[in-house]
């Protein structure tokens, strides 16, 4: 069965278009991997560029995770299709991991938070929105992108679980189990540099640059 094949590739050649590098090429002329943290997604670009542009690369890096996973299975497997399920989970991790890894980069990309938000507004919106509750409470508290974004990568998976029940394993949501533990890891994993720096007391507030600069 090719068709495996073709969604998860399409997907991954979809997720890996770095929209924060190309937008700070174009706009400023800059290396968003020199720059502030170094990642190339929204946070970095709000970072180095102002709000304006931070927005305008989380909508971009979103709509790459949420487009692949609305009509990419569906041109190759049919809705009523018992494979259909496995399929958009399939498009979604291969989109993230097209993010993460991208061929064009030496295989160096991004922490995959804004491409996840796409991929499980479809995949999981009521986890979705636990994630995005988690994520505006954390950074309230903390004003630290990475730590809110691990926090909400976690709330996710347990979201997840709370709905499916650990039985998901045994039956056709099989695939969204696996997925709702293997994406939150991989993004906390993509989060390590962080990580480091939030336990050493490193990790700076999240402030914007550029024109927005207060
Ligand atoms: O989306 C990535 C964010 O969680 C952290 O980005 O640039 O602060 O490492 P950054």
């Amino acid at each position: 069965d090719y068709f495996w094949f073709f969604v998860a590739v399409t997907s991954y050649f979809a997720g890996s278009v770095p929209f924060g590098l190309l937008t700070a090429k174009i706009v400023a002329g800059t290396d968003i991997r020199k720059v502030g943290s170094g990642n190339i997604g929204a946070t970095n670009v709000a970072r180095t560029l102002g709000a304006k542009w931070g927005i305008l690369v989380l909508l971009l890096d979103a709509l790459k995770g949420l487009l692949p996973v609305l009509f990419i299975p569906a041109l190759f497997v049919s809705p009523d299709s018992p494979d259909f399920d496995h399929a958009r989970v399939l498009s979604g991790v291969a989109t993230i991991l097209g993010h993460m890894f991208p061929i064009w980069l030496g295989f160096r990309g991004g922490k995959g938070v804004a491409t996840s938000l796409g991929v499980i507004l479809v995949l999981g919106p009521w986890s979705t929105l636990i994630a995005v509750g988690a994520f505006a409470l954390t950074f309230l508290v903390t004003r630290i992108v990475a730590l809110s974004s691990i926090l909400a990568a976690f709330a996710f998976g347990v979201a997840q679980f709370v709905q499916l029940g650990t039985s998901a394993f045994s039956q056709q949501k099989w695939s969204l189990a696996v997925f709702s533990i293997a994406v939150p890891l991989l993004i906390i994993v993509r989060h390590w540099s962080n990580v480091g720096r939030i336990l050493r007391g490193e990790e700076k507030k999240f402030q914007f640059g550029g024109r927005d600069k207060a």
